[in-house]
């Protein structure tokens, strides 16, 4: 879908947008809208339900004296209080709204709104962020789909007397989009298509960007001891990669990286441990966490962010096999740490243990992020509202948290300690990767990997209900949502650019 902006005109055809305070305050371009249809708008309030509360929307479609096939009204709650959020919310609405009607073209006036807390060329390029946002589509396999299965709407027209201001705006977000589509198509694919090797070749290209790329291989797993992320792979007979992506922007020149670490299991059959076989299927995107990381790397990329970030990707296939890990293995770590595994569906901590440890001790990040759907026990906890957050440092979580908020991406902390760490505490190794116990699930993986950060400032999102929704919101269509991405480049902008 194309996204543009204008100065402000009426449109001559297409669908128009103009706002409505609470209480049905017509913005100036309602108004005259409204007398340009002989007071139709006013009059469709009027027989609705319609009160300019925010998020609501009102059709009217063929008005009188107009040339637009349709008007919408659309509300905007108290203008004083608006949030980009809610502009971004706004954006997405109207492309679910009108995306299947056989309308190709709208248009939001916005005009001139006083007491907008936003700057009217930045109000601008937030709706179009969410426009686009939710215009995303994976369709590329299904090759039957007739015309009228397909979006018709083209094309979204944000007209404001600040649109020079909008497009400025507009552009980093439009790199994030193409960060949080990345994203999204990477989770999408199915396992047959995405594997370790194939998961690198997607990673490669961001070196279009400038994004330097590395990717170790079996033999050079081998030779660092990376004993527990090639032990999940071994299973497998697409072999288990590591990935290791750079953007250097920070102006000065080996200013210490930020990391962002993501599982990449490509699928998780659960291996020996097998998982049962209704609902294996959604195992495709059990590599949710190391989409996370490749989008936001596009992302940033793509912007060009004044920072130097460190991505990197334990990627592994779970399968069950002849030559699979068996529950009791004892696995060799690149810490040194010997890891008793207990269950092979706790495959995600053992890849990431080798992942942290690598991360760590090769880059010394001033902080380290990891992105993983870790945990059934998470969903249980959380359901698909938030991600669970887990951190060795107040600050950082209260940044994350606050990030969260603001990009609609919410999370909520959970806890680590001692009394959860010695349950993993294993009688024939240094560790052992489950508990035994279902209590305190999430916090169980995450002390583990606690143990493979040595120290080193850290969070761990456990996003395992957040990286696919089976409900469309306004800017996420049901499917692979990207979780994090937006997350992180909001958390990455505000606290480490510069
Ligand atoms: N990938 C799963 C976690 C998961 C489950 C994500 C459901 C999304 C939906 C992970 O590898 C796993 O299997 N975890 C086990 C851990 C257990 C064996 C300690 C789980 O949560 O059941
Ligand atoms: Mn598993
Ligand atoms: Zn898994």
């Amino acid at each position: 879908m194309k996204i543009s902006f204008a100065e402000t005109a009426v449109p001559k055809s297409g669908t128009i947008v103009v706002g409505v305070s609470e209480d049905r305050l017509l913005t100036p371009a309602a108004a005259a809208l409204d007398r340009d249809a002989d007071g139709a708008l006013t009059r469709a309030m009027a027989s609705s339900r319609f009160e300019g509360k925010k998020d609501q929307l009102l059709t009217v479609l063929a008005p009188a004296n107009l040339a637009a096939g349709r008007i919408i009204l659309a509300g905007l709650g108290k203008v004083a209080e608006i949030t980009a959020l809610q502009l971004q919310n706004l954006g997405g609405n109207l492309v679910a709204t009108l995306g299947g009607t056989g309308e190709t073209e709208v248009s939001v006036i916005l005009g001139e709104i006083a007491d907008l807390p936003l700057a009217a060329g930045e109000a601008a390029a937030q709706i179009g962020f969410g426009a686009r946002l939710r215009s995303y589509r994976f369709d590329k396999y299904r090759t039957q789909l007739k015309s009228e299965q397909k979006p018709s709407l083209k094309k979204l027209t944000v007209l404001s007397d600040s649109h020079s201001a909008a497009k400025k705006a507009f552009a980093s977000l439009d790199k994030l989009t193409d960060g949080v589509f990345f994203t999204r198509d990477l989770v999408s694919e199915p396992g047959n298509v995405i594997y370790p090797e194939s998961l690198a070749e997607q990673a490669q290209t961001l070196s279009e960007l400038g994004v330097e790329v590395e990717v170790l291989d079996e033999k050079k797993l081998k030779k660092l001891g990376a004993g527990a992320l090639l032990g999940v792979g071994q299973g497998s007979v697409r072999p288990p990669r590591l990935i290791i992506m750079r953007w250097n922007g920070a102006k000065k020149e080996g200013a210490q990286p930020v990391a962002i670490v993501g599982k990449g299991i490509t699928f998780d059959t659960g291996g020996i441990s097998l998982k049962p076989g209704a609902g294996m299927e959604d195992m495709k995107w059990d590599m949710g966490g190391s989409g996370v990381v490749i989008g936001l790397m596009k992302a940033l990329a793509g912007r060009k962010a004044k920072l130097n970030v460190v991505g990197i990707v334990a990627a592994a296939e779970n399968m069950p096999d002849g030559n699979a890990i068996r529950p009791g293995d004892i696995l060799t770590s690149m810490s040194g740490q010997t890891i008793e595994v207990n269950n092979t569906d706790a495959e995600g901590r053992l890849v990431l243990a080798d992942a942290l440890w690598y991360c760590q001790d090769k880059f010394k990040p001033s902080v380290m992020i990891d992105l993983a759907t870790l945990t059934g026990a998470i969903i249980i906890a959380l359901g698909s509202e938030q991600a669970g957050l887990f951190a060795n440092d107040d600050t950082l979580a209260d940044q994350l948290i606050a990030a969260g908020k603001a990009t609609g991406e919410p999370l909520w902390r959970m806890p680590l300690g001692d009394g959860y760490n010695k349950q993993i505490d294993s009688d024939v190794a240094d560790v052992k990767n489950i508990s035994g116990s279902r209590d305190a699930g999430a916090t169980i993986g995450a002390v583990f990997l606690q143990r493979f950060v040595n120290g080193t400032k850290w969070a761990h999102l456990d996003i395992a209900a957040m990286a696919w929704s089976k409900k469309d919101a306004p800017t996420v269509p049901k499917g692979a949502t990207g979780y994090g991405v937006r997350l992180l480049d909001h958390f990455l902008a505000a606290h480490y650019e510069g």
